[in-house]
């Protein structure tokens, strides 16, 4: 549905169709849109690269010229602030690191981040722009290609050394991104995992049943896994504590 906010439009579109999301870009009294062009002028590097990012999608309708606005759904509109020459704090609203900013349209990651095990965000220790550029190519997530993965591997790594050096050992596991086993946001599970057990490491490493004397035995990989899996969980029972890859044991004991 479409609603008129403050005499403009917010339409974000993805992938060519267009969905159609009613947000309220911030409010700056007296000012109105002045388009991406002119911000292009004195904000050169940001508006370059902004080019090639998700946020370039974001449309807002001014009038009926159907001028685009990127930049101003975030930071309001920008007459005033560019009549003035430009300047900090001068009549443009800079979200900083704030998430209420984000929440505007993406309101479901709210949700992630109240879920019991989360980064410490709503507590104020961290924010969405130290994992996501609003304006840069880094806060493209296509699929799961090697390359963009690794960029989020990256991301991760300024702050998880540990899990993100390399291992004599390595677990394949990581090449797909530490995404694969944790939710970056939120999770209901310890150490936000997608998966609170051996089902975790069930979704790669299948277990196969081999008939034997004394009934099935269950294999994981080459390996007969019969009385491990009375012990625990993959991890839990002091098996794989490794699960990072090791610098000492190839099945990641420890
Ligand atoms: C999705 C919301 C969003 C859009 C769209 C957006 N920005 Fe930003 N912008 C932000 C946030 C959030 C920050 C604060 C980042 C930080 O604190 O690191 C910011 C910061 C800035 C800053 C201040 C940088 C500094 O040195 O402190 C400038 C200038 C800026 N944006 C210009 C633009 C321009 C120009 C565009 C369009 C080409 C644009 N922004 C589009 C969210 C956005
Ligand atoms: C005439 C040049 C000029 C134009 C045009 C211009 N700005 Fe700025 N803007 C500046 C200057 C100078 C600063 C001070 C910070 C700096 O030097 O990067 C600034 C700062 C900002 C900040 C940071 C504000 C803060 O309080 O931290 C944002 C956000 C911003 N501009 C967004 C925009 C947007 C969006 C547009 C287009 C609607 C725009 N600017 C157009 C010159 C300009
Ligand atoms: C005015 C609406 C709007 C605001 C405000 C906004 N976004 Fe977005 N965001 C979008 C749209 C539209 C897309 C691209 C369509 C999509 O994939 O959902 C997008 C995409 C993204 C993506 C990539 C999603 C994907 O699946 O690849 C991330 C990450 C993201 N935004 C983070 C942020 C952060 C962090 C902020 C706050 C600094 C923010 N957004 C503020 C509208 C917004
Ligand atoms: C610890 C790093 C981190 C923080 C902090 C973070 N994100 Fe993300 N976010 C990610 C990663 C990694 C992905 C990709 C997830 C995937 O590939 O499954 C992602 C995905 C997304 C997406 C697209 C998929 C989805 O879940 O809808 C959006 C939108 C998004 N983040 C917005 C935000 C906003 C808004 C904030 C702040 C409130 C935020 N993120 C904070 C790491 C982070
Ligand atoms: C800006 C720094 C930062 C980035 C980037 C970051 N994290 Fe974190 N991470 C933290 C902080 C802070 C905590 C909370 C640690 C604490 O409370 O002791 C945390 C906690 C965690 C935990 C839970 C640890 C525990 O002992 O419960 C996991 C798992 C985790 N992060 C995974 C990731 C992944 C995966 C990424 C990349 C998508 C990522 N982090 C990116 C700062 C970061
Ligand atoms: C194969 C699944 C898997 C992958 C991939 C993975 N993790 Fe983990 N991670 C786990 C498990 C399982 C635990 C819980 C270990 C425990 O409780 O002893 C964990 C725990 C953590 C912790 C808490 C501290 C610790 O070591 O116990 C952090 C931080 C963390 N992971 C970060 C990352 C980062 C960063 C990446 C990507 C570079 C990543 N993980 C990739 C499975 C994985
Ligand atoms: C995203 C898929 C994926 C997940 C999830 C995953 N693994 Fe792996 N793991 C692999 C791949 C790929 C290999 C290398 C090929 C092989 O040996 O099967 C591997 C290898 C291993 C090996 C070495 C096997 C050998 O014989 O050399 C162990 C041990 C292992 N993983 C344990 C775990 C544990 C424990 C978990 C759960 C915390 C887990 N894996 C989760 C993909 C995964």
């Amino acid at each position: 549905m479409l609603l008129a906010l403050c005499g403009c439009l917010l339409l974000l579109s993805s992938c060519g169709t267009i969905e159609r999301t009613v947000v309220a870009p911030p409010h700056i009294e007296g000012a109105s849109f002045v388009g991406n062009k002119t911000c292009f002028e004195c904000h050169t590097n940001i508006s370059r690269s902004f080019a090639m990012s998700r946020h370039a999608q974001i449309q807002v309708i001014a009038g009926k010229g159907g001028d685009l606005h990127g930049c101003e759904s975030c930071h309001g509109p920008g007459s005033l602030h560019v009549a003035g020459g430009g300047g900090r704090g001068k009549f443009i609203v800079n979200p900083g690191n704030k998430p209420e900013a984000c929440y505007e349209c993406h309101l479901q990651v709210r949700t992630e981040f109240n879920l019991p095990q989360h980064h410490p965000l709503p507590e104020g220790r961290m924010n969405c722009v130290q994992c996501h550029d609003p304006h840069g190519l880094d806060i493209m997530k296509p699929a799961t290609s090697g390359l963009a993965m690794a960029r989020v591997n990256e991301s991760c790594a300024t702050c998880h050394r540990e899990q993100t050096r390399p291992h004599v050992f390595e677990h394949e596991a990581m090449r797909e991104g530490c995404t694969v086993c944790h939710s970056p946001h939120g999770s209901i599970n310890a150490k936000m995992l997608v998966e609170r057990d051996s089902n975790l490491c069930l979704k790669c490493h299948a277990q196969i049943p081999v008939p034997g004397t004394a009934g099935l035995k269950i294999f994981i990989g080459k390996w007969d896994h019969t009385a491990n899996l009375r012990l625990g969980g993959c991890w839990s029972a002091g098996c794989h504590a490794a699960v990072h890859g090791s610098q000492v044991h190839p099945r990641f004991l420890y």
